[in-house]
C-alpha cells in the first residue's frame, strides 16, 4: 500500500509540504520514496529508503516549483530499488507520475510502447502512464488531455496524480484507490477560496499562500487543512493556481461537496474508522485481490508464483507463531490433501521438531518477517540443511532476505498489534504456494472460489450480524471457538482474536475434541462459536459436537454457510456465502474477527495496541 502526496501552493513551501505529507503517510508503506517539482523544467529526487533518506538527498539539490506530487513505496512488485521508486518519468523528462493501486493491463501497454520506441527504467506497472502522456503531448494535446487520455487507457486500481514540465497544476484521477483534495485555509484569502468543482479561483494563489492539496489518506495534508473534498471513483482533478476543478470521465465538472474533518490529526490515519484494526478488517478484500494480482488464471486454471512453482518438495514444515502458526496449520492441511508431506511447528519448538528429511522445504510464515522465533527457527532449518522459504509480508524483512525463496503475499502495512488482514492474505497466498508446487485436485474451483474470495469478504463486511452478537455475549464468563479440518486453524485464530483484544478467556478447540475435557467448562455463561461450512461428513460431526453443547445449556452461534443442520442447534448464525472449503475458512475468519472487535470496542479495550503486546516480537 502506497502514500500518494500533492501540493500546488507557494514556490518556497511546496517541497516542504510534499516531504511533511510523506512522513505522515509513512505507515501505508517505507521502503522508498520520492518528489517531483515543476516549473518550466521538472525536478526529481527519489531513492529507496526511509523518508529521512530522502530529506538528505534533498538537501543536496536545488529541487523548486509551485506544483509537485511525492510518493512513499511498500514494495509488492518489484524490490525497493531506486529505480522502481517513484515518480516515474517518460522518455523525455518532461512527465512525473505517482501510482498506488494496480494498472491490470500495464503488460499489453508495455509491450505496445516499447515496440514505439519507448524505454522503460523500472519493472513497475506504473511507468506505462508517464510514456502514455509522453505520447499524447507529442500527438498535440494540452497537459489536461494527454493525462485524460492516458488514464482512459488504463484498466484495473488507481490513484493517480501527475506534472508535467511547464505546466504549474497537478492532475489527478481515481479508480478503485482512495485519493482526498484538500482545499488551502492558509490565509485570509483561503477562506474565500472557491470550492472544488467551480473552476474559479483568485488565480493568485501564490501571492495568497493559498494551496490545494491531494493525498491517499488525509493525515498527509491534515496540518495544513481541515477541509477536504474526497473523489469518487471515475473522477478527474485539476490543481493549479486558478483553483481545484473535479469532473467526470467526460470532462463534466463535477460540484463536489467540501466536508470539513472533524478529526484530530493524529487519528486521521484511520480514514475515519475507530481503529486501525476495524480498517483493516474492512481493507481485506483489497488485501486479498492485491495477493492474487497476475498470479491466478482462470481460463487455464494456472497459477504462477514465479520459481516458487519448481520447488517440487519431498515434504514440507511450516514454523510460525501466533497468528501465522494458524495460518501454517491451513497451509499444511492443503499440502497434505495434495499428497505432500506437511508438518507444522511452533517456530518457538522447532528445535525438538525431527530434521527435515530428503529435499525438504522449511517454510517461515510471518507477516513482519522479523519475528525472532521464526527466524531462528528458519536459520536452524537451514543449518540442518534444508532449503527455506519466508511467507511474508515484508519485502527486504530479515526473513525474506535469508531464506533461500519469498513469497509476497501483499497485504499492506498493519498497523493493528492483532493481525487481521494480514491472516486472509496469509491463507490466500498458502493456497496459491500449495496450487502452485503441487498441481492436483481441483485447481480450478478453488481458483474460481479464491477469485471471488474479495466480493465474498465484501458481503460479509456490508451483512454482519456480529456487532449485535457482541452486545449480546460482551460479559460471558469466557469464549469457545470450535471447527474441524480447515475450519480447525480458523477456531485457533477466533479464540486468539478474542484473548489479544478483549483481555477476556476464550479457546479455539477441534470440535471433536471437546467432549475430551473442555466440556467440563462449558455452561450456560460460556458462547460456543461452531464454524461449519458445507455438509460433508465433518460438517456432520460438528453438527454432532454442537449438540453436544447445546444438551449443556452453552449458546451456540454458528458460523455457517446453511448447508448443514447446524442452524438447528444454533442461537445465533453467522452467515458465509456458499463457497469452496478453503475459500470458506478467509470468510467465517472474518465474522470471528467481527465479533473480538465489537466486544473488545463496546468493553473499551485498547484494541489497537493490547496491553503487554507487540506487533512485532524481536526477542525469543
Ligand atoms: C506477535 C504478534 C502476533 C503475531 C506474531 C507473529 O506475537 O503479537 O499478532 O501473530 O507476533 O508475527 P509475524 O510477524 O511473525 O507474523
Amino acid at each position: 500500500m502506497c502514500g500518494i502526496i500533492g501540493c500546488v501552493g507557494r514556490e518556497d513551501e511546496t517541497l516542504d509540504v510534499l516531504v511533511h505529507g510523506l512522513s505522515k503517510l509513512e505507515y501505508r508503506g517505507y521502503d522508498s520514496a520520492g518528489v517531483a517539482l515543476t516549473g518550466d523544467r521538472l525536478g526529481i529526487c527519489k531513492q529507496a529508503g526511509e523518508i529521512e533518506a530522502l530529506r538528505e538527498a534533498l538537501e543536496a539539490r536545488t529541487l523548486s516549483g509551485s506544483a509537485g506530487i511525492g510518493h512513499t513505496r511498500w514494495s509488492t512488485h518489484g524490490p525497493p530499488t531506486d529505480e522502481n521508486a517513484h515518480p516515474h518519468q517518460d522518455c523525455s523528462g518532461d512527465v512525473a507520475v505517482v501510482h498506488n493501486g494496480i494498472i491490470e493491463n500495464y503488460q499489453q501497454l508495455r509491450d505496445g510502447l516499447v515496440s514505439a520506441g519507448h524505454h522503460f527504467g523500472s519493472d513497475t506497472d506504473t511507468e506505462v502512464v508517464p510514456h502514455l502522456v509522453e505520447d499524447e503531448l507529442a500527438a498535440g494535446a494540452d497537459p489536461e488531455t494527454a493525462v485524460r487520455r492516458a488514464v482512459a487507457r488504463l484498466e484495473g486500481s488507481y490513484a493517480i496524480a501527475v506534472v508535467v514540465a511547464g505546466s504549474d497544476a497537478v492532475y489527478a484521477a481515481r479508480n478503485d484507490s482512495p485519493l482526498v483534495l484538500g482545499v488551502g485555509d492558509g490565509t485570509g484569502a483561503a477562506e474565500d477560496a472557491d470550492a472544488p468543482g467551480t473552476g474559479e479561483g483568485d488565480g493568485d494563489a501564490a501571492a495568497d499562500g493559498q494551496a490545494y492539496y491531494l493525498a491517499s489518506d488525509v493525515p498527509a495534508f491534515r496540518d495544513f487543512t481541515d477541509r477536504v473534498v474526497y473523489l469518487d471513483d471515475g473522477e478527474f482533478a485539476v490543481l493549479s493556481a486558478e483553483g481545484c476543478r473535479v469532473t467526470d470521465v467526460d470532462g463534466n465538472t463535477v460540484d463536489k461537496p467540501v466536508d470539513t474533518v472533524d478529526w484530530d490529526p493524529e487519528e486521521t490515519g484511520k480514514s475515519g474508522y475507530d481503529h486501525f484494526m476495524l480498517k483493516e478488517i474492512h481493507e481485506q478484500p483489497r488485501a486479498i485481490r492485491q495477493c492474487l494480482r497476475g498470479r491466478v488464471d482462470e481460463m487455464t486454471a494456472s497459477v504462477d508464483i514465479g520459481d516458487l512453482g519448481d520447488l517440487s518438495p519431498t515434504g514440507v514444515q511450516f514454523v510460525a507463531c501466533g497468528t501465522s502458526y494458524h495460518a501454517a496449520l491451513y497451509g499444511a492441511q492443503l499440502l497434505r490433501e495434495a499428497g505432500i508431506p506437511a508438518q507444522t511447528f511452533l517456530a518457538s519448538e522447532y528445535a525438538t521438531s525431527p530434521p527435515p528429511i530428503g529435499d525438504a522445504l522449511v517454510v517461515g510464515v510471518t507477516q513482519s518477517g522479523e519475528t525472532a522465533d521464526t527466524l531462528s527457527a528458519l536459520r536452524e532449518a537451514a543449518k540442518r540443511g534444508a532449503r527455506t522459504l519466508a511467507v511474508t509480508n515484508t519485502v527486504g524483512s530479515t526473513a525474506a532476505r535469508e531464506c533461500d525463496h519469498a513469497l509476497y503475499i501483499r497485504a499492506g502495512p498493519e498497523i493493528g498489534v492483532a493481525a487481521s488482514k494480514t491472516f486472509a492474505s496469509q491463507l490466500t497466498a498458502l493456497n496459491l504456494f500449495a496450487l502452485g508446487t503441487t498441481r492436483t485436485g481441483d485447481t480450478r474451483d478453488v481458483i474460481a472460489a479464491l477469485r471471488e474470495l474479495p466480493s465474498d469478504v465484501q458481503q460479509i463486511l456490508d451483512d454482519s450480524a456480529a456487532e449485535a452478537i457482541a452486545e449480546t455475549y460482551v460479559d460471558a464468563d469466557g469464549y469457545f471457538f470450535i471447527g474441524r479440518g480447515l475450519q480447525f486453524p480458523v477456531a485457533l485464530e477466533g479464540a486468539l482474536k478474542m484473548k489479544e483484544i478483549t483481555y477476556k478467556h476464550a479457546e479455539g478447540f477441534a470440535a471433536g475434541e471437546l467432549k475430551h475435557g473442555p466440556l467440563a467448562l462449558v455452561t450456560s455463561e460460556t458462547p460456543v462459536f461452531a464454524v461449519v461450512t458445507g455438509d460433508d461428513e465433518m460438517a456432520t460431526k460438528t453438527v454432532g459436537n454442537v449438540k453436544e453443547v447445546e444438551a449443556r445449556d452453552a449458546p451456540v452461534v454458528a458460523v455457517t454457510d446453511g448447508q448443514s443442520t447446524v442452524e438447528r442447534y444454533a442461537d445465533h448464525v453467522l452467515d458465509v456465502p456458499e463457497t469452496h472449503p478453503r475459500a470458506a475458512a478467509v470468510l467465517a475468519n472474518v465474522q470471528l474477527q467481527l465479533v473480538s472487535y465489537h466486544v473488545a470496542d463496546k468493553l473499551g479495550r485498547s484494541i489497537d495496541k493490547p496491553r503487554n503486546l507487540a506487533k512485532s516480537v524481536t526477542v525469543e
